[in-house]
Formats: structure tokens, C-alpha cells, sequence
């Protein structure tokens, strides 16, 4: 069956879920309201930086995947919406809904015309959302779900990264349905993915993702905190200490294990949201999730215990370089970086001889942060001659060789990497 799909929000996760429809032969629409992003994709090019999914882009834009600023009409011809839209921290940690509601309000005039669709509700949003907000939101509009649409959530597991790998190569298809006729279809949409499809209610959906982000934060968190321990204690060889952890073979060598280890703390778009959204949601039903809030707290002290460390060996006129911007290795994603947490509080302290270098994502750092006094170099050897002390936030694989051994270099390593 051939299916005509509309994606909203083009960012890693809509344009990932649009290229993987079109590279399995559906007719996919994808609307963005950021005019440069859109103008981007239409010209084959990436708005961030992720192995394989340049590639197709290339292959079906204006194939099989045609971008527009017209989510109505695309909407109109469509059998799926897929609503793939940012859903970032609110001011006391809930997520903010805004944008889902505005992506709703673009196209729900459609929803009108009989003809039967499946809005899909892909963002990450907390465990009852789509039945006590989303579908309340449609209903307001005069528009209840059952006989002419259906509602779902389809929560995303992929790694920035590795967005193409892991969409097309899905471990698991996870559809909260409120109804029969919205999850045969969503079966039928899935049916060319080789994985387990998992058709659940829809708070289940939902807590499956905070099930799975949740558990990474808290395993990073346990990680972190073993860390300090060590350090308080003394004499413990923390980087030995954990690698010696992951021969245990009840791991069965699974990579889950790299989230056990020590470093600065989470970042990026998703864990520190969505922890700090699955506690607030929790507190609003009225339970006091004691562990989620001692993940988060502990998270939080991370970059200034690492400025600490850096403070003690270095005095504010030293050359600092701080190796790596980027969230995470393999990724240009800057949004909620330890890098940027840490550049920020040396700077409060005074420390302003700072220098930077990332593999990939200088520009998209200074894009975002805008940080004076930063001066970015173009390689580790630029950086690594012009600094005294080298400051390792991520773990590229290209800092794995560096000279450890110069007694003119200080290195302060985050991430227990070296
Ligand atoms: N990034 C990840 O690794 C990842 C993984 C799994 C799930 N998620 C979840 O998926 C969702 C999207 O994440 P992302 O990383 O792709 O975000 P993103 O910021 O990369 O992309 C979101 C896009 O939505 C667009 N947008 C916002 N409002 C819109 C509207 N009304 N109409 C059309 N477009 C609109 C933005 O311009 C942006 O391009 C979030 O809920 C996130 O938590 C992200």
C-alpha cells in the first residue's frame, strides 16, 4: 500500500521519519515554519550534520518527498500527519506544548472533509498528553477523533548521529492507538520495517519513551555520582574502575553500558528535557518521583564540579582550550551542551583566555552561543600548540591520540576518555 504523508517539523526527527517513508516508496510531504531550513532541504541540503540521511535526501527530494509552507493542503491529499515538532522544557520543567498546538492549528480546518487520516503524534511528549491534552485541544476545534480520524502517538528512539541507521534499522515500532481502524493503519504504514510493532494504549506510548530517556539520564547520574565518590575518597583509578565494571558479563557486551560511565554530565536536546518533564508530570499527577529528582540535581552540579578541577590548576591568564563542543560525539547538536555550561561559568570566574575547537561543530556553537572571548580553532594540533591547559568536554575519537605526555600541557579530561 502506497500511502501519502505529511511531516511537520523538519528537524532531526521529521526529516528523518519523511526520508525513511519516501525511501520506503510513500508519497511524503514535509512542512517547516523556518524559512532557511525549508529553503535548505529544497536545495539537497542538510540543515545539521547526519551520516546517510544527506544521501537521501538527495534521492527523493522532489521525488518521493516534496517540502512545502502549505501544511493544509498537504494535509488535504494525506493519509498520515505526522507531527514531528519540538517539544522543549516550559518554565517549571513541563514540556511545552506550544508548538504541537500551533502544528495542529495549521492544518485541523482540514479534518473536517470526512476523509479518514491518522494524526501521529511523534514528538516526545509525557505520558498522558494525546488523551488528556491533544485530543481535548482537537475537540475544542469541534473535531472528535474515532469516526473520521484517528489520534496516536508513535514516540522516536534514533540517536543523533546515527538518525538514518537507527529509523531504518528501528530495534522497535512503538504506537500508543486509541482505536482499531488508527492502528491497522499505523500497522500497515510500519509493515515495511523489519522490527517488532508494539500497538499500546495511549499513555503507554508515551511512557515508553520517558521509560527509555529517564533510565539513561539516571544511569549517567548513578555514573557521575560514583564518580565524585571516588574522587572524595582518593586513590581510586576512576576511568580502570569502570571499564573493569563492563566485563562483567551480565552487560552480554551491550553498548548500554557506555551510559554507566562517568563524564560532565547529560546534554543535548532530549535526556535533560524529558527527565526534567517525566518528574514535573509526575509531581502535577501527585507523586514525588524521589529518584528523578536526584538524577536531575546531581546532573546539575556537573559542569561546576568540572570548572572546579579546572579552577585548582589554573590561573585566569592561562591559555584555555576546551576540546570538543558538540553534545556528543558524531553529532554538530550544540542545544544544552556541557561545553556551552562550562565555557559560561569559567567565564563568570574570570577565566577569559578561552579557545575552542570541535571537529564539526564550532559554527554551530558560536551560532548558538554567541560567546565572546572565544577564540575557535581549525584543528586539534591549532589548538592543542596554541593552549596551556586542555579542557576534554566530548569524546571525539580524534582526541583519543593526543599527547598526553608534554609537561608543558595540563589536561583536564571530563570524560574520563584519555
Ligand atoms: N533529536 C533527537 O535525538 C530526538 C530523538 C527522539 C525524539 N525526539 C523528539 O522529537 C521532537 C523533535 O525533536 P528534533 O530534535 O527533531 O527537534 P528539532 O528542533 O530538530 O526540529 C523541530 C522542527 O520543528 C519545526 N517547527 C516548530 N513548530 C512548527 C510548526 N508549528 N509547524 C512546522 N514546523 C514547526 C522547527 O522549525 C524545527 O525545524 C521533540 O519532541 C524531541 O524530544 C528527538
Amino acid at each position: 500500500m502506497r500511502y501519502t504523508i505529511t511531516v511537520i517539523g523538519l528537524g532531526f526527527v521529521g526529516l528523518t521519519t519523511a526520508l525513511a517513508f519516501a525511501e520506503k516508496n510513500h508519497r511524503v510531504f514535509g512542512m517547516d515554519i523556518n524559512p532557511n531550513r525549508l529553503d535548505a532541504i529544497r536545495a539537497g541540503k542538510l540543515p545539521f550534520i547526519e551520516p546517510g540521511l544527506d544521501h537521501a535526501l538527495i534521492r527523493h527530494i522532489d521525488h518521493n518527498f516534496t517540502v512545502t509552507v502549505d501544511s493544509a493542503a498537504a494535509v488535504r491529499n494525506s493519509d498520515f500527519v505526522f507531527l514531528c515538532v519540538g517539544t522543549p522544557a516550559g518554565e517549571k520543567g513541563e514540556a511545552d506544548l506550544t508548538y504541537i498546538y500551533s502544528a495542529i492549528d495549521s492544518f485541523a480546518s482540514v479534518l473536517h472533509d470526512g476523509k479518514y487520516r491518522v494524526i501521529v503524534v511523534k514528538s516526545t511528549v509525557p505520558p498522558s498528553t494525546t488523551s488528556e491534552r491533544i485530543l481535548p485541544y482537537l475537540q475544542k476545534k469541534g473535531l472528535s477523533a474515532g469516526e473520521k480520524f484517528s489520534v496516536a502517538n508513535n514516540p522516536e528512539f534514533l540517536r543523533e548521529g546515527k538518525c538514518w541507521e537507527d529509523m531504518m534499522n528501528a530495534d522497535r515500532i512503538v504506537c500508543g492507538v486509541s482505536d482499531q481502524r488508527g492502528e491497522s493503519m499505523l500497522r500497515s504504514l510500519y509493515s515495511g520495517f523489519d522490527c517488532p510493532f508494539f500497538s499500546v494504549s495511549l499513555n503507554t506510548g508515551e511512557f515508553i519513551k520517558y521509560l527509555s530517556n529517564t533510565l539513561l539520564a539516571t544511569m549517567i547520574s548513578y555514573a557521575n555520582e560514583m564518580s565524585k565518590i571516588a574522587e572524595t575518597i582518593g586513590d581510586v583509578q576512576t576511568k580502570e574502575a569502570f571499564q573493569i565494571l563492563h566485563l562483567d558479563r551480565r552487560w552480554g557486551g551491550c553498548e548500554m553500558k557506555n551510559y554507566v560511565y562517568p563524564g560532565c554530565g547529560y546534554g543535548g536536546y532530549c535526556l535533560p528535557k524529558d527527565t526534567m518533564a517525566m518528574y514535573s508530570q509526575a509531581k502535577t499527577k501527585g507523586y514525588e518521583p524521589k529518584i528523578l529528582e536526584n538524577v536531575i540535581e546531581l546532573n546539575d552540579t556537573m559542569p561546576q564540579h568540572m570548572v572546579d578541577k579546572i579552577i585548582r590548576i589554573a590561573k585566569p591568564s592561562n591559555k584555555i582550550g576546551i576540546l570538543g563542543l558538540s553534545f556528543k560525539p558524531g553529532s554538530d547538536d550544540v542545544r544544552d551542551c556541557s561545553s556551552a555550561k562550562i565555557i559560561s561559568l569559567l567565564l563568570e570566574s574570570g577565566y577569559k583566555n578561552l579557545l575552542a575547537y570541535d571537529p564539526i561543530a564550532n559554527e554551530a556553537f558560536d551560532r548558538e552561543y554567541k560567546f565572546e572571548h572565544i577564540i575557535y580553532c581549525d584543528s586539534l594540533e591549532d589548538i592543542y600548540i596554541q593552549s596551556e591547559i586542555l579542557v576534554l568536554v566530548t569524546a571525539w575519537k580524534e582526541f583519543a591520540g593526543i599527547d598526553m605526555k608534554d609537561p608543558a600541557k595540563v589536561i583536564v579530561d571530563c570524560r574520563y576518555y584519555l
